[in-house]
């Protein structure tokens, strides 16, 4: 009688076994799959048990993987691929308060999570921080400079840590006399016809801006940055000029815009300049140094310096009160 009450007890519990394991089966997880869950923390169990979630079994698939954290591994899986959230989440990054304003920022990269803990010592606003990070702005202009990407198109970045060397751009036009303080003034083709729509734009509303210098050769701006050295010291020359081969002005994108009765700092006051700035990102202008932006362009503000980009960036880069630099680190230059 006894042996009969074990044997069924026996059967009982075998066709339970098997119509769990059937559950899962039907749900489509494979026999291996069923058998790796029924091993798993009965916690976790319950995750796979109303329907089929391949993610899921990538989870507890993933090396590093640990029962207890499930529940933290789902709420943050959008955070990256699986193996950096479990190696966030085992590492406590998510009960960490710095990295969870981090991971709040728009612009947060993930890659870049150690630097953000390494000057989040010393930077404690967190759109700084991620700014300062982003664009390498802890570096040493013109001791770590690399070379810069010449076939990022309109998101070329030329300043003190991207060198053009003797780059020329190919497709150079001159810029109608009318619209400039000087002669031979040159642009690249793309630049110049959006510039041409805003400089109209802006003659309709009775404001006339004019152009000094645009295109600049690396001897050229060789040539001026060893005039301004002839007045100020090295330090002084740095944080308004660019040595050659280092200025914006090379990429044939930019132009510096003002009035020719005004000299560059008094146009910062006039309307005329507040249209521009207010107004050039419709024409894929952005204006190069702002105000406030200084640790990360490292030079000072230019209320005249504008950058053609594209109207795709010029528009995010002005609605996001973001430099050139951090867009371009974000989302890459070949856009
Ligand atoms: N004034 C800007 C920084 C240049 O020299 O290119
Ligand atoms: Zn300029």
């Amino acid at each position: 009688m006894r042996r009969l009450f074990l044997l069924t007890l026996l059967v009982f519990l075998t066709a339970c076994s098997y119509q769990v394991k059937d559950s899962l089966l039907s749900l489509g997880y494979s026999e291996e799959d069923a058998v790796k869950i029924r091993e798993l923390d009965e916690t976790v169990q319950p995750y796979f048990e109303s329907s089929y979630n391949k993610e899921l079994l990538d989870v507890i698939n993933e090396e590093g993987f640990i029962s207890s954290n499930m529940a933290d591994y789902i709420k943050y899986l959008d955070y990256g691929d699986i193996k950096t959230v479990i190696n966030l989440v085992n590492n406590g990054y998510f009960d960490n308060e710095l990295t969870q304003e981090l991971f709040k920022d728009k612009w947060f990269i993930l890659d870049n999570l150690d630097l953000y803990l390494k000057y989040g010592e010393v930077i404690s606003d967190i759109r700084e921080l991620v700014e300062y990070v982003n664009t390498s702005a802890y570096l040493k202009g013109y001791e770590d400079y690399k070379d810069a990407d010449t076939e990022a198109g309109s998101l070329i970045i030329a300043n003190k840590l991207s060198y053009l060397g003797d780059y020329v751009p190919d497709d150079l036009v001159n810029v109608d006399g009318s619209y400039c303080m000087q002669d031979g003034v040159m642009l690249k083709s793309e630049a110049y016809e959006h510039l041409k729509q805003m400089f109209e734009a802006a003659r309709e509303e009775d404001y006339y801006f004019y152009i000094s210098t645009a295109y600049r050769s690396y001897d050229f701006q060789k040539a001026l940055y060893d005039s301004y050295l002839l007045k100020d010291s090295a330090e002084v020359v740095d944080s308004y000029s660019s040595r050659p081969g280092f200025s914006d002005h090379q990429t044939g994108l930019a132009c510096d815009i003002g009035m020719p009765s005004f000299k560059f700092e008094m146009f910062t006051d006039t309307d005329e300049c507040r249209w521009l700035h207010e107004n050039a990102y419709k024409y894929g202008f952005i204006l190069r140094y702002p105000e406030g932006k200084e640790n990360i362009t490292k030079y000072k503000y230019e209320s005249w310096h504008f950058r053609y980009v594209g109207v795709e960036a010029s528009t995010y880069i002005y609605e996001n009160n973001i430099t050139l630099e951090e867009y371009v680190a974000y989302f890459g230059g070949n856009r």
